[in-house]
């Protein structure tokens, strides 16, 4: 199925379903202005490669990115630093979650891939030896990828992730401690929660994602990834981008998807469409509970998965 009148049809039908249903899960605490959020909110984007967009409920409504930026973390340090970064990130399933502590001990300061917190702080520290500001190079990358000039870090967030940040620090300085981080922790901290608190709706965050979807080409037509780094941001998504429900996600969405705390999810046909679906309330390992509902609906329907 391509028709965009049919897909809209599948997106309106998830739409009465999954987001008119009691809402489900629980919103992020301990990140407290992600607390405020309302978990019965629901909205979700499909982009087409070449930019067009349909979508439904609070599709154009913006919120914090959270981890759904470690993506476009991941394909700037690979687009600017190239291999190096695979010397001290792994790309293996953690099957822990997202903030833990204990592998990076036993694993000597090496995480096991770029989208749990420890990788990303790894990433960029990466990215901060390209740029001074990696979190305004990627702001700008999402300003010209989405076509949205405006958008930008929500401050309340970073002020509020800013205020709760020991566990990250922790991570940091043990990463700091085995030597996988060159810069001062505060420092990679900083450009760690700003990346996080980015702003975008959903309709946004499509768009954007387009880079991965594309096989590695940005909205103009450039080349940002070489198609085998475009693969294997994908392969990372599909085995990393849930992080302890990985294996659950590729069982019912069947594709490559990056999840965050503000209860976003990002998720790539490959080739034919980014979508974004978003809805606060959160299942317990961090992952929108009627989000993870409405791409299981989409790819039931339109039998378009990777599988
Ligand atoms: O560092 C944190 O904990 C948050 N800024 C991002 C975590 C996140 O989104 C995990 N995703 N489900």
């Amino acid at each position: 199925m391509n028709d965009t009148a049919a897909l809209y049809g599948t997106l309106r039908r998830i739409a009465e379903t999954v987001g008119r249903a009691e809402p489900a899960g629980r919103v992020a605490h301990y990140i407290p202005v992600l607390a405020e959020a309302d978990p019965a909110r629901f909205g979700m984007a499909l982009a087409f490669p070449d930019g067009e967009t349909i979508g439904v409920g609070e599709w154009r409504h913006r919120f914090s990115i959270q981890s759904i930026s470690k993506v476009f973390a991941l394909v700037l340090a690979l687009a600017h630093r190239g291999e190096h970064l695979w010397t001290r990130v792994g790309r293996e399933p953690s099957g822990n979650p997202f903030n833990s502590l204990v592998q990076l001990e036993y694993e000597q300061g090496i995480p096991r891939n770029p989208f749990i917190n420890a990788g990303a702080l790894a990433v960029t520290d990466e990215l901060l030896d390209h740029t001074d500001q990696p979190c305004e190079l990627m702001r700008d990358f999402l300003r010209e990828e989405s076509g949205a000039p405006d958008l930008d870090f929500d401050q309340r967030v970073a002020d509020s992730e800013a205020a709760h940040i020991d566990r990250n620090a922790a991570l940091g300085h043990l990463m700091a401690d085995y030597g996988n981080l060159r810069h001062p922790v505060p420092q990679v901290l900083h450009h760690y929660v700003r990346q996080c608190a980015v702003e975008m709706s959903c309709e946004e965050v499509a768009r954007a994602g387009g880079v991965v979807t594309r096989h590695g080409l940005r909205a103009d037509g450039s080349r940002l990834l070489s198609r085998g780094d475009a693969k294997r941001v994908n392969a990372i998504m599909l085995t990393c981008g849930a992080y302890d429900a990985a294996g659950e996600f590729a069982f019912r969405v069947g594709l490559p998807g990056k999840s965050g705390v503000s209860g976003g999810i990002m998720a790539v046909v490959p080739g034919r469409y980014t979508l974004c679906v978003w809805s606060p309330g959160l299942d317990r390992r961090g992952n929108s509970v009627a989000g993870m509902d409405a791409l299981d609906r989409f790819t039931t329907e339109t039998g378009c998965s990777v599988f």
